[in-house]
């Protein structure tokens, strides 16, 4: 069965007040509490609902001029495996379009095996590694698919 949502039966909505229930989705894709607040102060922020229930978050991020950054997209497990990061992705690729910016970029963990598999299916490709990213960045080791995570990967799409 395909269970894929249409992108005209999700909301975007920017966010004026990040209330607890945007926290929590914000803390799944990024535990460094302080990180995610100065970007929170410096980016625009997106809710999105799906049937009026919240489903997702992404932050956007003006890097340079020509450079915007998605610094955060997390989609609620409930929600999980639907294709709504797939769209969001396409959202910010047009929002990047439409404002101007020559390139979209976005980091994760070199562990992250989901997101890569995912921001390259959409076009991103490798351009950067932070070493030792998470270890200097974090309070806590973060451990995901079996593997400690040190180093983050930057991806880049042309737009
Ligand atoms: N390995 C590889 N691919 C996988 C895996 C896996 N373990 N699990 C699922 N997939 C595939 C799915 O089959 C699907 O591919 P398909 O469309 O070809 O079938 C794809 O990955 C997932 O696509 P979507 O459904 O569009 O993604 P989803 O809405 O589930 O959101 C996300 C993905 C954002 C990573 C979500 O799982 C999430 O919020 N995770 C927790 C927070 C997080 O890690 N956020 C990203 C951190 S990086 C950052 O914020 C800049
Ligand atoms: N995603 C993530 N992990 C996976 C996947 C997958 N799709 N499929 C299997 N794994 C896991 C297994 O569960 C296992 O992990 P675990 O030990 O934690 O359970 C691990 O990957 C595989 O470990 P091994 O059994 O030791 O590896 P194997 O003997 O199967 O060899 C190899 C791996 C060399 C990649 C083999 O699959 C192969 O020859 N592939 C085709 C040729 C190839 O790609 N070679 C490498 C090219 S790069 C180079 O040559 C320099």
């Amino acid at each position: 069965m395909n269970n894929k949502i249409k992108a005209d039966q999700l909301e975007i909505k920017p966010v004026d007040k990040v209330t607890a229930a945007h926290w929590k989705l914000l803390l799944l894709a990024d535990s460094n509490k302080n990180l995610v607040q100065s970007y929170l102060q410096l980016g625009l922020t997106f809710a999105i609902y799906k049937e009026a229930k919240l489903a997702a978050i992404m932050v956007l991020q003006e890097v340079s001029q020509f450079k915007l950054e998605i610094k955060n997209i997390s989609v609620d497990p409930e929600f999980e495996n639907q294709g709504i990061a797939t769209k969001l992705l396409h959202y910010a690729i047009q929002f990047a379009k439409k404002h101007h910016y020559q390139q979209l970029q976005i980091g994760t963990g070199s562990t992250s095996f989901k997101q890569l598999y995912l921001y390259q299916k959409v076009g991103f490709r490798i351009t950067d590694i932070k070493s030792n990213f998470f270890i200097e960045n974090y309070e806590r080791p973060i451990h995901e698919n079996g593997l400690l995570l040190r180093d983050m990967l930057m991806l880049t799409i042309n737009i």
